[in-house]
């Protein structure tokens, strides 16, 4: 099914498929809708939002984990593909979550975590019992290595994504297994045929078949991992564990794996598959995976933007690392052009369940009225960018990051809990201020406390007198859905504005080239959209878009806005801006106030 893509006086530019302008939206279901009052969001819940979401024009829900699980990862430690974690509903709810969300036009895509399983995975039981198991091999499995003194260390020294090592040894079978997360997320064996495909039959087909849309794929580019493993080079001598991404990242079969997974399962079912890749900064090493000939992957998300802020390399991933506005624009600016004359395709997102929110980490949240501005200013930008776009729940409204009066007590996230304890173990206090400074901006925690709906008690999340499993923010109050649904100077009635004006002039925001005017500006940010056609601007030339969004409390002028679109002053017109109507003609365009932004363009709205 192709996207018909026309400019606004109906020429033709091309088909495209129809994921490319369609607006993705993540649930992160723990956090969503709790029907029952047991705390913890669940599919009838997320059923009962599916108007919300129709309402905001969202065309596809990609569900966060919802199979069996013992939870050590909120559900990225799957133990049984087949069944649906108890709390949040059955097989059945899925069924009639695909059935509400397709008779509306929507679709849905689930995450697929098959780089590991859980130690309780069936599959991990068998390989564990002993080494001749059929399944030994669909795990990673290595001997121990003894020092002179005869004391046992693992085959590598890898560091793992939790800190700690990759390595755990089994007292049954004395042998170390691998994973590259939490002891209880053991790494899948790709290397070996069977278990690929057992994969694909157990964990993809079988979802496929019940008429789920397509896949996020969990660390898609983890499946290969170099096989000599060897140590890597010492780069953190305080820590017997060392960073190694280039010995089970991006590996020498990666791409022959996931040709042949499009191949087997998602090409036959016309699935879309968007690839979560980490660790891998430059396009050369991306679009091989999105490029449409190789026959890989729909899209992936690309990480630079969204680990702005992160520390260095792993161990300090959260000693916070301020970033001037310039950094963001360029890292933008690379990822968005990076596709300009190729076959490939890009993502746009700024928050997921893995990171801190937006608002808090890009915009302004020291007074109630820079929230709001900021927040808007974010939607604009997100609204005009090139690839196809996937939002976060609570974005949308919003949401900001947990209180800073909240303790350690209130973070859920293993990854923060292990990075704390990594700290305090250290004895360096200094290490541990640092630490909890960065989780205060950077946890995942942030994205996953429970949606605020209305200023019912539990934010409406739950019922009044549950205890819902993440602490409801407290300013649910004065930020929750129900209070902006109505009012329409609201960061999500802009949100909806924004979005629909994304979806007419597709051809220039969501398929345009993207110019950055003003790389080294620390204040506004400015850059021109211009769509595929050959006309369509008020003066024949091609349409074109100015977006010039003010990242400061400052003033500011917005330059010369009929240069930069290529066009006479009388040809320039407001599409849209964060404060409302400004005046659409003029010869000077008034100054950009704290936070504002606004999408000029070439042709008549
Ligand atoms: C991905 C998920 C993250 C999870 C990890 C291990 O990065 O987004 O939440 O912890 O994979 O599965
Ligand atoms: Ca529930």
């Amino acid at each position: 099914m192709g996207s018909l893509i026309s400019d606004d006086e109906g020429r033709y530019i091309g088909t495209e498929p129809w994921w490319k302008d369609a607006l993705f939206y993540q649930v992160y279901p723990a956090s969503f809708k709790d029907s029952n009052g047991d705390g913890w969001g669940d599919l009838p819940g997320l059923i009962s939002k599916i108007d919300y979401l129709e309402e905001l024009g969202v065309d596809v829900v990609w569900v966060s984990p919802i199979f069996e699980s013992p939870q050590k990862d909120m559900g990225y430690d799957v133990s049984d593909y087949q069944k649906i974690y108890a709390p949040y509903g059955t097989v059945q709810d899925v069924d009639a979550l695909l059935e509400e969300c397709h008779k509306r036009g929507m679709k849905v895509i689930l995450d697929l975590v098959v780089n590991h399983t859980s130690v309780e995975h069936e599959w991990f039981k068998e390989s564990r019992s002993s080494k001749d198991n059929p399944k030994r091999d669909w795990y990673i499995w290595r001997p121990a290595r003894y020092d002179d003194n005869g004391a046992r260390h693992p085959p590598t020294n890898w560091r793992g994504y939790f800190a700690g090592p990759t390595w755990t040894w089994d007292e049954q079978t004395q042998e170390y297994y691998l994973h590259l997360y939490a002891p209880d997320q053991p790494d899948l064996n790709w290397e070996n045929a069977k278990c690929r495909e057992a994969i694909y039959e157990n964990t993809m087909r079988f979802w496929l078949d019940r008429g789920v849309d397509g896949f996020r794929i969990d660390t898609v580019n983890k499946y290969s991992k170099r096989t000599d493993f060897v140590d890597a080079p010492v780069t953190d001598p305080t820590s017997p564990h060392q960073p190694a991404p280039e010995m089970w990242c991006n590996g020498p079969r990666i791409h022959e794996f996931i040709h042949e997974m499009n191949r087997k399962v998602l090409a036959p079912y016309n699935a879309v598959s968007v690839g979560e890749l980490s660790l891998t900064p430059e396009p050369n090493q991306v679009i091989p995976y999105v490029s449409a000939q190789a026959q890989e992957l729909d899209m992936v998300f690309e990480f630079s933007v969204i680990r702005l802020g992160n520390g260095n390399g792993f161990g300090a991933k959260y000693i916070y690392d301020p970033f001037p506005l310039s950094t963001l624009k360029r890292l933008t600016a690379k990822w968005q052009s990076f596709i300009e004359g190729t076959d490939a395709w890009a993502t746009a997102f700024c928050e997921n369940h893995d990171n801190g929110r937006a608002v808090s980490r890009f915009g302004d949240t020291s007074t109630p009225d820079l929230w709001s501005r900021s927040a808007k200013t974010i939607a604009l930008w997100q609204a005009t960018m090139t690839g196809t776009l996937f939002l976060y729940q609570g974005q949308e409204i919003g949401m900001t990051n947990m209180p800073p009066s909240w303790g350690m007590e209130e973070y859920k996230d293993i990854e923060s809990a292990n990075f704390y304890a990594e700290a305090v173990e250290s004895g360096d206090g200094e290490r541990v201020r640092k630490t909890m400074h960065g989780l205060r901006i950077l946890a995942r925690d942030h994205a996953r406390v429970p949606f605020q709906w209305s200023d019912e008690p539990n934010a409406g999340f739950s019922d009044a007198g549950a205890t819902s499993w993440m602490r409801v923010h407290d300013d649910y109050a004065a930020i929750n859905a129900a209070r902006q649904r109505h009012d329409p100077d609201s960061i999500l009635s802009f949100y909806k504005r924004v979005m629909k004006l994304r979806k007419r002039y597709k051809d220039v925001f969501v398929f345009g080239s993207h110019k950055l005017l003003d790389p080294d500006d620390e204040e506004v940010w400015t850059y021109v959209k211009e769509g595929p056609g050959s006309g369509g601007g008020r003066d024949g030339t091609p349409r074109k878009a100015l977006v010039v969004m003010n990242f400061s409390r400052s003033e500011r002028g917005v330059g010369d806005v009929a240069t930069a679109l290529g066009c006479n002053e009388g040809d320039v017109r407001l599409l849209v801006g964060t404060n409302g109507p400004a005046p659409s003609q003029g010869r000077t365009w008034p100054a950009l106030v704290a936070w504002e932004g606004r999408v000029y363009t070439n042709f008549d709205p």
